[in-house]
């Protein structure tokens, strides 16, 4: 029986209450099921960058790989097409169906909080790192979840913002990586909060056309969480509203499409696309596909190899690679306490990780001192310095109180604890958290809990903090991720221990799913005062052959859930920078950012290196590559600007009947540079590695673009090979220069190569009223290494 046919037989089995079970999840993270027609409830999980899995728990800990824009400037589709497979792996370990991922929206404005989980500023390399992610996943049987379909590209009220762009602006660039995701056979594409062209985008026109019409998408459209507005929104483009229990599409649209109001017929088309996906998936009529397999060894060894490669060095006058026995004064707030990841939903727990400090004490002499410490904020108490007094193991006793009654208890080993639609606090009324503390060192320690609502905080009995906080931003996912935090100070003896209890009283449930509320017990271990720090750091560096600083954003300025205001680094980092580079010229930053940062000292210091949030090797792979054992292998997938101030798109924030305008229409990132004629501080495409290189010998025939690639350097080296076009007399308004193709290729020391870049007759197209066209004529195709170094041209046809 064909696919079709086994469909339509088994929506026939189903009544309009069995229909509508299965168009809302039956949980926070899970699809309903029908034992009736063999239907498997199917979990799914948040990606990108790892597998968090159905629960928010480090009990059940995920591999930590790197985020959107460190894998996006490896311009490696294959690194994409491993890190693909070892998602599908991470998947099928955990049970889930679908991987809520990749984030395919654009770098519109450098402001954009979420960029870092996002791949480009470009369409064309977006779509490329989308599709190699999508065919990887799904060639193991695990859906893949491109999101969020279309133009959330900024956070600043991202439930209502309502986009206002063109058909061309969307088709040419924010339409075009779901387009290509779509191609590349996408079972699942999650559509956004914000509304495009006064229409939120759960019943917005774009999911018909052209998303299923001309592109012929067969697959689930899922809301995004919450995104569902209405019932008789039903009627429309979207498939599945998530999370579940059933809301909006529960009863109140059973009695709608009872009232002929929407038709049952919508309703079905809805049923087919999910009962299609979970044939693809294996949770009906068969099993999933099996996992590829990883050791956790092959996990790691994937993870560091990914994080090098999407490291990109702007700028090295000869200090790097470092030669053994340097001796290194490490430096920088993220040098101990790194970013790894970006905050908000693709936050996923590691089992390990791999800090700067660590990375480099394992294979150089390194001293380490922060010189600055970025907040004031508490850390989730390390497991080494608490004990569970239920286990007497390292951690905590987590227990869900109902007056005197233990309803649960459970031995927890992290100070940040995230309950994500939990039934049984549902029942509690209060949470409390025990340990006992044991201060490693002499002086003053902050002790304190991060929460919501009524919380208390005793120390070896006595009640230190009773209060009811309150949250004051905007964005409920801040509001569970960095709940405020209240604390006191104490001091203890090297050695001396203290018992804590934090209780909490729980929230209410959200009816059918349980309660929602991250918990944290933190700490801050005595310090020096900011200027003694200050000034060690600059004489370590003063005394040491190199300093390395590793630099970098803080979960409070980074994140889902909201916009930056500004790009400087927080705290005293750009003066400890130009402080340290004063007296060591021979001074290398490591920039720990998921998207750009300004970088006021740039001239000043011998290298600049940038890591993203690389995963949980960073510390790894930042050793290979400082010491040379593995190149930067990263481009910049976006421009990265001397100052805001000079950045041509900016504004995320909605006007004042929350329209946010895309008036500079197809001109974003490097093509609005390059109009303005700004030149910002490093371009697009552009990255350094540790050998020297030349491009000779254009030809083009047909739509392939040959040349040779020349390794004049000692050492192997990868290129990336990038092909832009354009078009000097045109009749359409278009950017100065184009991304058409890009080949990226590993040369040995003195060896040359012929690379050829494909160049699809998309990339000679635009958007007109009726369609895709060509203009008829010649174009001009540019061949180099970044978007303004591009030695070779020649014309096309
Ligand atoms: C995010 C999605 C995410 C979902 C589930 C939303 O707030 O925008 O990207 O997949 O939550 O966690």
């Amino acid at each position: 029986m064909s696919m079709d046919d086994r469909i339509e037989e088994l929506l026939a089995k189903l009544d309009l209450p069995g229909k509508l079970r299965l168009i809302s999840g039956a949980g926070m993270f899970r699809l309903a099921g029908d034992p009736a027609i063999g239907l498997a409830e199917m979990p799914v999980s948040d990606g990108p960058s790892g597998v968090r899995g159905e629960h928010w728990d480090e009990r059940d800990p995920s591999v930590s790989l790197p985020s959107g824009t460190a894998v996006a400037a490896s311009w490696n589709p294959e690194l994409l097409g491993e890190i693909g497979a070892l998602i599908a792996h991470e998947a099928r370990r955990k049970g889930v169906y679908a991987v809520l991922g990749p984030t395919i929206n654009l770098h519109r404005s450098p402001l954009g909080g979420r960029h870092f989980e996002c791949f480009s500023e470009d369409p064309v390399l977006t779509a490329e790192m989308a599709s190699a992610y999508v065919e990887a996943v799904q060639a193991h049987g695990v859906s893949a979840c491109p999101k969020h379909y279309v133009a959330n590209d900024s956070e600043t009220d991202r439930f209502t913002v309502d986009i206002q762009a063109d058909d061309r602006t969307l088709h040419e660039l924010y339409l075009y990586p779901f387009e290509r995701s779509v191609r590349a056979g996408a079972w699942m594409i999650m559509d956004a909060y914000n509304s495009v062209n006064g229409v939120t985008m759960t019943e917005n026109v774009l999911l018909d056309e052209p998303l299923k019409g001309s592109w012929g998408f067969d697959g689930v459209v899922v809301s995004d969480w919450t995104a569902v507005r209405s019932t008789a929104g039903a009627a429309k483009g979207t498939d599945l509203a998530m999370p579940g229990p059933p809301m909006l599409w529960g009863a109140p649209l059973e009695e709608a499409v009872r009232a002929g109001e929407v038709p049952e017929s919508a309703i079905d088309e809805k049923v087919r696309r999910i009962l299609r996906f979970a044939m693809r998936v294996g949770a009906l009529d068969g099993e999933p596909a099996p996992a590829p397999d990883f050791s956790a060894e092959q996990a790691r060894d994937l993870g560091r190899r990914a994080a090098a490669e999407g490291m990109v060095l702007v700028q090295n006058d000869g200090v790097l690679p470092l030669r053994p026995e340097t001796t290194v004064a490490l430096l920088g707030p993220n040098a101990a306490l790194p970013r790894f990841m970006g905050g908000g939903s693709a936050t996923v727990i590691p089992s390990r990780t791999a800090t700067p400090v660590e990375g480099l004490e394992a294979v150089l002499p390194v001293t380490h001192t922060p010189g600055v410490r970025l907040a004031e904020q508490l850390i989730p108490v390390p497991l080494e310095l608490v004990t569970d007094p239920e286990t007497g193991t390292p951690g905590l006793s987590l227990r869900y109180l109902d007056g005197d009654t233990v309803i649960d208890s459970q031995h927890r080993t992290a100070g940040n604890l995230m309950l994500f639609g939990d039934k049984k606090a549902a029942e509690a009324g209060a949470i409390e958290v025990r340990a006992r503390l044991r201060a490693d060192v002499q002086g003053d320690w902050q002790i304190g809990v991060g929460t919501l609502g009524q919380a208390r905080l005793e120390l070896d009995g006595e009640l230190v903090l009773d209060e009811t906080i309150t949250f004051e931003g905007t964005d409920p996912v801040g509001a569970i991720l960095y709940p405020p935090q209240r604390s006191v100070t104490r001091t203890f003896a090297a050695g001396q221990e203290v018992d804590v209890r934090i209780t909490v009283a729980t929230p209410p449930a959200i009816p059918g799913l349980g309660v929602i509320l991250g918990l944290t017990f933190g700490i801050t271990r005595p310090q020096r005062s900011a200027s003694e720090e200050f000034d060690a750091a600059v004489e370590l560096a003063r005394t040491s052959d190199v300093a390395v600083i590793v630099v970098g954003t803080a979960e409070q300025i980074e994140s889902e859930g909201f916009d930056r205001t500004d790009l400087r680094l927080p705290g005293r980092q750009d003066e400890l920078v130009a402080a340290v580079a004063a007296v060591n010229p021979r001074t290398i930053v490591v920039v720990n950012s998921g998207a750009p940062v300004e970088l006021p000292w740039r001239d000043e210091v011998a290298a600049v290196l940038l890591s993203w949030f690389p995963g949980q090797e960073f510390g790894a792979a930042l050793a290979d590559v400082l010491t040379g054992a593995t190149e930067p292998g990263g481009r910049l997938p976006t421009t990265w600007p001397k100052t805001l101030g000079d950045v041509p798109v900016r504004n995320t924030t909605p006007d004042s009947v929350g329209a946010l305008p895309y008036s500079e229409g197809i001109h974003i990132g490097y093509r609005a540079w390059l109009k303005d004629a700004v030149a910002p501080a490093y371009p697009f495409g552009h990255g350094l590695g540790y050998t020297s290189w030349t491009l000779s010998d254009l030809t083009v025939s047909g739509r392939t673009a040959t040349v040779t690639l020349t390794n004049t350097g000692d050492r192997a080296g990868k290129q990336v090979v990038q092909a832009y076009l354009s078009r000097e007399q045109s009749a359409v308004d278009r950017p100065v220069r184009w991304l058409a193709g890009f080949a990226g290729v590993t040369v040995g020391p003195g060896e040359s190569r012929t690379v050829s870049v494909e160049l699809p007759q998309r990339a000679f197209e635009h958007w007109t009223d009726t369609g895709w066209a060509t203009e008829p004529g010649e174009f001009t195709i540019h061949l180099g290494t970044s978007v303004t170094a591009l030695p070779l041209t020649a014309t096309i046809g």
